[in-house]
């Protein structure tokens, strides 16, 4: 089925192109946002994760520019500014400004996989959600990732694209992340969830098998502003409990090891390693369930990761567990959790296709009942990860 949404961002870029350079884009590619269905805050101990694309994505429309050998010019609809982004010595620019995500990328690719881009003009614009969990900025480095190979007729193997994007948010944006944003928007395939390896980066795309299942994802609309810092402490955490455990990875513990050695632990850091081993079996489980069409059990499993994440890992916050709390008492809805790195954001939930409508909208009418905050809502099946769509 074409994706009209997908189809009108597209031809909106395309115009914005037209009206800002006076002539038409030779290139135009499109990068997904992710859901992550299971596997949270796994995919920097060596766990699995379950993401998929979703039907959100950010679209870059561009042509080479020959008056301009070393510098790309790109303008932004979304924040309405244009940025000049060298191309043979990119440079980070403060205040977590949002061309330091194509400018990472740009860095990768000539500094990191010898590219030689020639200079172009482009437009971007983007239907993922910004600041909702849902990767918005990994849907733009991703993009710029697969522009640059589509404006230079060279490519890298997928992988290496989604670890250039990884390095590019690392060092250019700041964020200590994992490998799943990127990658997802990378490998995902529509009608898809993409069993991803983070130890060995290795993965499978699993059918999204049941047509009558859509997948609802409701913003809470709340972003707690600890989010940052809380990040990287968790990481430092999960090494620790590492280090106590004595083993090189998450993959070689088991649930009785840890409770064995429970007594060694500072509460809160056992807290933690207990959520990263529970969750990767959790997310195990998921995959084979969804392979057998279980899917009362991947339910089962996603408010199983939800409580993990509130209880043990502690990135939930009041809001999530209220949507979630809501969810699981609405008639039609499988399963629900946060998704994301959490502390705000966006909650998924599978849910009967034929109630979708009405389950989004009691959903929200209700948490806005019970926390004052109108949340936004959308239904997605598995997008496609990122595709050139002209060259
Ligand atoms: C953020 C990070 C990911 C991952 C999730 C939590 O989205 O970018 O790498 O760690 O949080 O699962």
């Amino acid at each position: 089925m074409p994706d009209t949404r997908l189809e009108l961002l597209i031809a909106d870029v395309v115009a914005k192109f037209a009206e800002k350079y006076a002539s038409d884009p030779d290139i135009v590619v499109a990068a997904p946002g992710r859901v992550n269905l299971i596997g949270e805050h796994i995919d920097y101990n060596d766990g699995f994760v379950l993401p998929m694309a979703i039907e959100r994505y950010t679209v870059i429309a561009a042509k080479v520019d020959p008056q301009n050998e070393a510098t790309a010019t790109l303008y932004s609809v979304d924040m309405d500014e244009q940025a000049d982004i060298s191309l043979v010595d990119p440079v980070k620019k403060e205040n977590s400004h949002w061309s330091n995500y194509v400018t990472g990328v740009v860095d990768g690719m000539v500094k990191g996989k010898g590219f030689s881009i020639p200079g172009f003009q482009a437009v971007a614009k983007s239907n993922v959600p910004i600041g909702g969990g849902l990767s918005s900025s990994a849907s733009l480095e991703v993009a710029t990732a697969t522009l640059i190979e589509a404006i230079t007729g060279q490519t890298i193997a997928k992988v290496d694209k989604g670890l250039v994007c990884q390095k590019a948010e690392h060092d250019f944006a700041g964020v200590p992340c994992g490998i799943m944003d990127q990658f997802s928007s990378v490998l995902c395939e529509s009608d898809h969830v993409l069993l991803l390896d983070c130890r060995d980066q290795s993965f499978q795309q699993i059918p999204f098998s049941n047509p009558d299942i859509v997948v609802l994802i409701i913003n809470s609309e709340v972003k707690h502003e600890l989010s940052g810092g809380e990040y990287a402490q968790r990481r430092a955490q999960c090494e620790e409990a590492l280090e106590i455990l004595g083993a090189e990875s998450y993959r070689d513990v088991t649930l009785q090891q840890l409770q064995q050695k429970k007594d060694d632990f500072d509460e809160v850091v056992y807290h933690r390693a207990h959520h990263v081993v529970t969750e990767i079996a959790r997310t195990v489980k998921t995959a084979e369930a969804m392979k057998k069409n279980a899917w009362q059990t991947v339910g089962e499993l996603m408010y199983a990761s939800h409580a993990s994440l509130r209880d043990d890992f502690e990135v939930s916050c009041k809001e999530l567990d209220v949507l979630v709390d809501i969810a699981s008492k609405t008639d039609g809805v499988i399963g629900a959790r946060m998704t994301g790195g959490g502390f705000g954001g966006c909650i998924v939930a599978l849910v009967q296709g034929n109630k979708a409508d009405s389950i989004s909208d009691s959903i929200c009418r209700e948490y806005e009942e019970q926390t004052g905050v109108k949340p936004s809502a959308f239904m997605t099946r598995p997008g496609q990860g990122a595709h050139v769509i002209q060259s």
